[in-house]
């Protein structure tokens, strides 16, 4: 196993740790470890060194709730509304820029009600609007901001209702944009518009000829699937003007894809876009506002790189050179500085929530028992026996060939009925003694069975999460997502051990294997050993963003527990907001099932059991108690 610790001593502090999982490149100042080596949680003014994860969790279980637990840190939302209005406006002021920041909310980045309402209360004092992709996300944003305050900028495909309802709500005072993404919308615009009496704000998306780095890369350029052509966005210019509507031409838009890493790819969007805003107000249209969608990255990573998990930009630089780029193309045109507006959803709301969870069991790949090889035992375990009798640095790479030889051969003689299970697992165990030396002779040995992973990795112990990948995190298993994962207490002791995460899908796809760790990418994560009738906590941070919605039904493990919280500046924190994960009877009426009918038909069999004398009346009644109280029961493992 590659030591992925650099300190071997006994001298381990919770600096090591901080460094070993990379909390101080990641973490954005939000998080940290207290001298009990507990993880904490600190919001930007608190004096306090932070809120301690563990005392958190020891609240929830307290208040009768189990693991997993979404928790979610309310600071650390409206701390990241105020660090990219702020950063924009301090852009604008440094820049002398003419237009204002205008900064909208995607709403299907996270859609909880809790975090909308927080989003559109934090965010009213910077006029931080929200952006809607459908019919029910309008809903939402009418129901959530005041009229006259922040920004509603309607994207995706609108239907005759979606319209209708924007230009009665823009009546009321609300400031509305209706983004045209392809040119089948126009028409209908028109139509309702026309029929309405109301005049819209239009705004248009435009595709990039720009392509960026990232997880998007094939989905902008040219095969992007939302915006109009430069021909296209003629015609649209032509059609309003034909329907003495371009004065209500208002807003280009444009979105690239989330999370890019590279801010040169930023840059040249940025300019291909002020370019089209410059031309459609030579072309007469007032306009006003420059959108300029999502796309602001979070650094999952902490390289500071260009790497898909994370971002080679400040927050800071991505503001200033916005708002530079802007006007490089603008002011030689003389062109009014447009309002700036950005669509940022995973900035805003990742670092925001945390997923908890405990240990439930641990997988280790050594050898349970050496027992010496039995005269009358089969050849082939003598022969492993002499592999390792005989191993040493300098025939590392044969004792590893032979002991895999004779690995595989012991397995096919089982297969044939030539080997008995003890045998077999004898030979197992020599296998593994024979791997965990190698290992201790050559830390960095490759597993030759396989082009990718050390032997360190191949002997990494499994660790199994109370948590479902599909449900809380389901990027690592749709996208590769690398979210840092780490201890929430324990840190100032060394973790000895080195683990890959398995949830309790059941599937071979729930599982976390790639981890930040000493400033890399890494298929193992260095935990401590399990301490007997002890939790052990880990938390999966940053996933805030688009994790709660895009989660699934596997294996009919449903939401987690929700749990908010407010901290105080001294430290001290309180629970805003529980909401209950579903239930057992709740996922299954998610597909169909009727709990209660459920509930009758295994009564039903419980009784006929009695009848035939298979079980007393007394246990029937405790099973179908049993059966009840599991339809409450949360869908997770409960101690
Ligand atoms: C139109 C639009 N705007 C904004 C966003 C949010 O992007 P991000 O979360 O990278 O800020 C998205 C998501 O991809 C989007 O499709």
């Amino acid at each position: 196993m590659t030591d992925t610790t650099s300190n071997t001593g006994d001298t381990w502090s919770v600096d090591d740790s901080a460094e070993l999982y990379g909390l101080n490149d990641w973490g954005c100042g939000y998080f940290g470890i207290n001298t009990a080596g507990e993880m904490t949680v600190r919001a930007p003014g608190m004096t306090d060194g932070g809120a301690s994860l563990p005392e958190l969790i020891k609240g929830i279980r307290e208040r009768g709730l189990d693991m997993p637990v979404l928790l979610r840190i309310e600071n650390l939302l409206d701390a990241q509304i105020s660090a990219v209005n702020n950063g924009f406006n301090r852009a604008i002021e440094d820049a002398g820029y003419q237009g204002e920041y205008r900064g909208v909310f995607p709403i299907k980045v996270n859609q909880q009600n809790q975090i909308i309402e927080e989003i559109a209360e934090f965010g009213e004092r910077f006029n931080h609007g929200l952006e809607a992709g459908s019919k029910a996300e309008l809903l939402i944003a009418l129901a959530s901001l005041k009229p006259g305050r922040g920004y509603i900028i309607c994207n995706g495909y609108k239907d005759e209702e979606f319209i209708n309802l924007g230009l009665g709500a823009q009546k009321l005072g609300y400031t509305i944009f209706f983004v045209v993404e392809t040119p089948a919308e126009i028409p209908l615009l028109i139509d309702c518009s026309r029929k309405s009496g109301i005049r819209p704000n239009i705004g248009v998306r435009i595709k990039l000829a720009t392509k960026v780095g990232g997880h998007w890369a094939e989905t902008s350029g040219d095969r992007s699937i939302f915006g109009l052509t430069s021909n296209q966005l003629v015609d649209l210019v032509d059609a309003l003007k034909q329907h003495d509507m371009l004065d209500c031409l208002r807003l280009l838009h444009s979105h690239l894809g989330s999370q890019i890493p590279n801010i040169r790819d930023i840059r040249a969007s940025v300019m291909e876009a002020s370019r089209y805003y410059a031309e459609l107000v030579r072309e007469g249209a007032p306009m006003g506002n420059l959108d300029l969608g999502g796309g602001l990255a979070v650094d999952y990573f902490g390289s500071r790189s260009n790497r898909v998990n994370s971002m080679n930009y400040s927050l800071d630089e991505y503001c200033a050179d916005l708002v530079e780029v802007i006007m490089s193309v603008l002011d030689p045109l003389d062109v009014p500085h447009p309002h700036i507006v950005t669509e940022s959803g995973r900035a805003l709301v990742a670092y925001g929530s945390i997923l908890l969870f405990n240990i439930l069991d641990v997988t280790r790949f050594e050898p349970h028992k050496l027992d010496a090889v039995a005269e009358f035992g089969h050849e082939y375990l003598g022969y492993l026996s002499d592999v390792l009798g005989n191993l040493s640095e300098e025939r590392l790479q044969e004792c590893y060939n032979d002991a895999v030889y004779y690995r595989d051969e012991l397995r096919e003689l089982f297969r044939r009925g030539q080997l008995s299970l003890r045998d077999r697992s004898l030979g197992e165990d020599y296998f593994l003694e024979i791997m965990q030396q190698v290992r201790r002779l050559d830390p960095g040995a490759e597993d030759y069975q396989s082009d990718s992973l050390t032997l360190g990795d191949y002997l990494a112990d499994i660790y199994y999460g109370n948590f479902s990948v599909f449900q809380s995190l389901p990027d690592v298993w749709a996208i590769d997502q690398v979210f840092p994962v780490m201890p929430l207490h324990r840190l100032g002791e060394k973790p000895d051990r080195n683990a890959v995460l398995a949830d309790i899908t059941c599937d071979c796809d729930g599982k976390i294997d790639s981890f930040v760790v000493n400033g890399d990418i890494q298929r193992v994560l260095p935990l401590h050993r399990m301490k007997e009738d002890q939790e052990y906590y880990l938390g999966v941070f940053l996933v805030g963003a688009y994790q709660e919605t895009l989660g699934d039904l596997h294996n009919l493990l449903g939401d987690t527990h929700v749990v908010s919280v407010r901290l105080h500046e001294d430290g001290s924190f309180q629970y805003v907001k529980e909401v209950e994960g579903d239930s057992v009877g709740d996922v299954l009426s998610y597909v169909e099932y009727d709990p209660r009918d459920m509930l009758k038909s295994f009564r039903d069999s419980a009784e006929q059991g009695v009848q035939e004398g298979l079980i007393t009346p007394l246990e029937r009644q405790q099973l179908v108690a049993l059966f009840a109280d599991g339809m409450r029961g949360y869908t997770y493992f409960e101690r």
